[in-house]
């Protein structure tokens, strides 16, 4: 990998066939296993132990839809890890391994690179990273990791011990363990080059948006001037748009947004309904997912769909998208769109969604960074042509310029659609060779 995130051939080979594959390392796969056989003091598919582990998924999940101040997430007894461990690892091991290929392109991962990981619980974000790094020539990661849960670390210790190897390209450093917001827990590392809060920080159900902004600020201090933070969290509505305010707020506190989000305005966002997620191909289900999936309800013991928020920030104003509309444009600011309902208009902005709509009508999200309410492409599949496709076809986050579509309210859901039809051309924004 070169300073810019190039992959050699070689390297682009591996984790082509890595992604191809849609699975967790099978060295892993067996580990887990095999921690489940010694703590459980049975074999894990053994049909004792197989429904303790899904009593204990389903009591985890339960939990996840409470709000988070109802929640009891606190991994204290060992069935609530092995549920982890079952169910939770491998897509959030896989939506890791999506985030450093992301990271790698957008050339913020370093050849040799010291990384933090807030709330690691069993080892997800540093195992993830060995794995990714094992297929760079001559990188280096050294991992750094928090966690507060003793289960959590002991299970993390485990795996790391049966599936990284002395010599490998990342060396993963026993967690400390400490609570994160009593920060000064890592005390030793300094200029960290990546810092991560993976599904953590909704956790912290006692602290408000302004202090997790402040705990991030914290941590933040021991960044290296070119280092990146990375936030993700799962694309649960409200976890998701949570995630959106912390960003605003921390903005606000003077960290740049790197990605996915472009303020092609300028502007600040309005982000209490920004309910915007990646979304990755599904992995297949682990043999651990197949067993337990072999009773009455399978659908609850099978965790394969890859989604995630997730927002990169930087210390030195580094942007992945540096194009702004241009002044004088005659393109309609999303902020301004309750102004032309029913009236054809010109728009700019980036698609901040997968399809959220069905093989009829494709739907996709829209952001300028104005906006006050949330706006979607809405596609009729037969209004699909070469000049329009860019809106179905292009990636999530791409600022792309919409001529000539249609706004219509939609008071159901108090949203804007802007519809596009055969007579609508989508392209790419093409001011002073800025973009594409
Ligand atoms: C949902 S798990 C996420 C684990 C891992 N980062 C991942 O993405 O899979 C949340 C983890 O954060 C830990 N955690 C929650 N609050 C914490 C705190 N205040 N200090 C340290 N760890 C915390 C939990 O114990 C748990 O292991």
């Amino acid at each position: 990998m070169n300073a810019s995130g190039h992959f050699s051939p070689d390297e682009q080979q591996q984790i082509t066939g890595f992604f191809a594959e849609h699975r967790i390392p099978a060295t892993l796969e067996r580990a887990i296993e095999d921690y489940i056989t010694k703590k459980a003091g049975k074999s894990w598919d053994d049909p004792v132990i197989l429904e303790r582990l899904r009593r204990a998924i389903v009591a985890q999940k339960d939990d996840y839809w409470k709000p988070s101040r109802r929640r009891r997430l606190q991994y204290t007894k060992g069935y609530s890890v092995l549920g982890y461990l079952a169910y939770h690892f491998p897509v959030y091991f896989m939506q890791t391994e999506h985030l450093l290929a992301t990271l790698a392109c957008d050339g913020l991962l370093k050849k040799t690179m010291t990384v933090l990981d807030a709330g690691t619980g069993p080892g997800v974000v540093p195992l993830a990273i060995a794995d990714f790094y094992s297929r760079l020539d001559g990188a280096r990661a050294t991992v750094f990791s928090v966690e507060r849960s003793e289960e959590h670390i002991e299970a993390f210790m485990y795996l790391r011990d049966h599936c990284t190897k002395k010599d490998a390209n990342a060396s993963i450093k026993p967690p400390v363990r400490a609570d994160i917001t009593t920060v000064d827990t890592v005390k030793n590392v300094e200029n960290i080059d990546l810092l991560i809060f993976s599904n953590v920080l909704n956790e912290l159900s006692a602290t408000s948006p302004e202090q997790r902004a402040d705990l991030v600020m914290k941590f933040g201090e021991r960044l290296s001037a070119d280092g990146s933070i990375l936030i993700v969290e799962p694309a649960e509505e409200t976890t998701s748009t949570q995630l959106r305010i912390l960003s605003l707020a921390l903005k606000k506190r003077g960290l740049t947004i790197h990605s996915p989000c472009s303020f092609i305005w300028g502007t600040n966002c309005t982000p209490d309904r920004c309910w915007s997620f990646v979304t990755a191909p599904s992995i297949k289900p682990t043999s651990l997912m197949e067993t337990l999936a072999a009773c009455e309800e399978p659908f609850r013991y099978v965790n394969t769909d890859v989604k995630y928020s997730y927002v990169v920030f930087r210390k030195d104003g580094k942007t992945r998208e540096q194009y702004r509309v241009p002044a004088g444009s005659r393109v309609l600011r999303l902020s301004l769109v309750h102004r032309h309902v029913d009236k054809r208009v010109n728009t700019i902005a980036a698609k901040m969604s997968e399809d959220l709509g069905d093989a009829k009508t494709h739907m996709f999200r829209l952001c300028d960074g104005s906006a006050k309410k949330p706006v979607y492409a809405v596609v009729p599949s037969y209004h699909i042509t070469p000049e329009n496709e860019a809106i179905v076809a292009e990636p999530y986050g791409t600022i792309l310029e919409l001529d000539n579509v249609l706004v219509r309210y939609n008071p159901k859901h108090d949203a804007y659609n802007v519809l596009v039809s055969r007579n609508t051309r989508v392209s790419f924004p093409k001011i002073g060779d800025k973009y594409k």
